[in-house]
């Protein structure tokens, strides 16, 4: 007995002294694990889905495609064929591609699109943010036209890879309480547009959780796209049905916008933290920019020791934050349209001259944070998904049509939702757009340009150049915090994948000039100090953002996280 209850002793003793030096945890459910491949994505067919298409042989690319296609029937307030993004690729070889599938503005766009005669922004129908002029023309099926082109197995058919999506449109599936409550919750614009209405709403007898929802007009053109390959959305029956609405509805987009319309590759944006490389999204999105530049502010401190969420990191991380935002609104857009000092904006030395006035106790307010000299010698809403294929092939994408469905239009016959991605253009530069994000001339309205995004999706990489964890988020600037904020937890605090995604964060995006925080993510002691450094709080609490991710462990396991924000699931195998 004695022993017993000295070896309990002996026990209590090293737990509480573990519990003094080991790092603290956030708890969250264990990362789902997968032996040989995971997906990762907002809705658990589409993850199915895309695992199926692996077993079957597919690539990550491949899969991703699948997984992309299915979102836009059992995802429709985000996933999308009428919308636009990017993919990240990180070939098992150790190449990596990005693929911008950003939407265009179309071609009668100009500067003053969006402003009425009283130079003041239109709101409502004509403007950038609900309606038909709302919409720049679509880039998602060129884009994963393109990847299945230059960067699919070879193995697998696009019909095969359209197919789960069509028959899951003709046939239905369960709505979810959360997706049911949505719809009505959306119901004030939708009702305005006769197919929105009819599709979403059931012409106003709206969807209960649990009804089994079809959408055969989205059907018949995944069928028409399944047959005659992703051209069909811009020189077929889709494309002319499409441009005929828009016509029809006092809308921009012409035939001829979208038989112009080309995905892009660009070069993927790289640079590291603490010696870990991350590889993440160039122009047209401001996130790999903008996570880059936080991560180099944030390098020269030792924030392990500062403690996850303490009022000494939340202000470094604010700071760094209001600096990097601050260079978003001034210094990016389209790099095709608006010089972009890229190398510049993410050099480590224009890093440590941002940080030079850094007072660890004290606010800067946001008027005087301007944007850097960069004349130094060279020295609302998304989803994103991750895929790992058996190679080792990984594919972070994030794809878009704005805010959560749209433009509320749904184009006539085709069930598509359209975005409207035109608002994250500076409808008017130097005045706030849906995410309350400032931005100058060099995102200004032009035809043919793409608007700036936030999307960030991310690939951080181990030191002995094996991928560790890639990941991306929904939810316009917020995104680019919840990326930055799940890389540091992984680098800084040793969180798994599930951990880092589920902690609290905090966003500060320059103006307005205020901490974003979430319900429960900060005690009201660190609010306190916080406050007494000079910050100013947003009004009420709200979710920063939701993530997805799949990180790699060391014996090759895949390891995929939903954030407890949303919901998805992570299947693997
Ligand atoms: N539409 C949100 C973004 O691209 O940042």
């Amino acid at each position: 007995m004695k022993v017993r209850i000295r070896m309990f002793a002996a026990f209590l003793l090293t737990f509480s002294m573990l519990s003094v030096w080991l790092p603290v945890r956030a708890a969250a459910p264990e990362p789902v694990r997968g032996k040989h491949a995971m997906v990762a994505s907002q809705h658990e067919l589409a993850s199915r889905i895309g695992v199926e298409i692996m077993r079957k042989g597919g690539n990550a690319v491949d899969a991703a495609i699948a997984v992309g296609l299915a979102l836009a029937v059992v995802y429709p307030e985000a996933g999308n064929i009428g919308g636009g993004g990017f993919m990240l690729i990180r070939r098992a070889d150790g190449k990596a591609f990005a693929v911008d599938y950003r939407e265009m503005a179309p071609k009668a766009a100009g500067r003053d699109i969006f402003i009425n005669k009283d130079g003041e922004l239109i709101k409502g129908e004509g403007g950038s943010q609900i309606g038909y002029r709302a919409s720049g023309v679509p880039g998602t099926l060129a884009g994963f036209d393109h990847a299945f082109k230059k960067y699919g197995s070879g193995k697998i058919k696009w019909a095969d890879l359209v197919d789960p999506a069509r028959r899951i449109a003709a046939n239905g599936y369960v709505l979810s309480y959360r997706l049911a409550n949505l719809l009505v919750g959306y119901k004030g614009h939708l009702a305005k547009y006769p197919d929105s209405n009819r599709i979403f709403l059931n012409n106003g007898n709206y969807y209960k959780e649990g009804d089994v929802f079809k959408q055969p007009d989205l059907a018949a053109t995944l069928g028409r796209i399944q047959k005659n390959g992703g051209q069909e959305f811009y020189t077929g029956e889709t494309a002319r049905m499409i441009a005929d609405d828009m016509k029809a509805n006092n809308g921009l987009i012409t035939l001829e916008d979208l038989k112009n319309y080309v995905a892009k590759d660009r070069e993927p944006l790289r640079g590291s933290y603490r010696g870990y490389e991350i590889i993440t999204m160039p122009p047209p999105s401001s996130g790999g920019i903008v996570l880059l530049q936080v991560l180099n502010m944030l390098e020269a401190f030792d924030v392990r020791s500062m403690g996850h969420n303490s009022a000494a990191e939340l202000h470094l991380y604010t700071e760094a934050s209001r600096l990097a935002f601050a260079d978003r609104a001034e210094y990016m857009g389209d790099p095709d349209y608006a010089s972009v000092e890229t190398p510049l904006l993410t050099n480590k030395a224009y890093a440590t001259k941002r940080m030079a006035g850094f007072d660890p106790k004290k606010a800067l307010a946001s008027k005087d944070a301007r944007p850097g000299d960069l004349t130094m010698s060279e020295g609302t809403e998304t989803t994103h998904f991750t895929v790992v294929d058996p190679d080792g092939t990984v594919v972070t994408n994030t794809y878009t049509i704005n805010d959560l469905y749209g433009s509320r239009v749904t184009a006539k016959g085709t069930g598509v939702l359209l975005n409207d991605e035109m608002d994250d253009f500076a409808a008017r530069p130097g005045k706030p757009n849906l995410f309350g994000l400032v931005q100058g001339e060099r995102n200004k309205v032009e035809g043919g340009k793409r608007p700036l995004s936030s999307m960030t999706p991310t690939i951080v990489m181990r030191k002995d150049g094996t991928p560790w964890f890639a990941l991306g988020a929904r939810g316009g600037p917020r995104i680019i915090s919840a990326v930055m904020q799940s890389v540091i937890n992984v680098i800084d605090f040793d969180m798994n994948i599930q951990q880092a995604i589920d902690a609290p964060r905090i966003h500060h995006q320059w103006l307005p000039d205020e901490i974003s925080f979430e319900q429960f993510g900060m005690s009201p002691d660190t609010r306190n100090i916080l406050a007494s450094f000079g910050h100013t709080f947003a009004e009420k609490p709200g979710n920063i953002a939701s993530a997805t991710g799949i990180m790699i462990g060391k014996d090759g396991v895949r390891l995929g996280a939903i954030d407890s924000r949303s919901d998805g699931m992570a299947v693997g195998y």
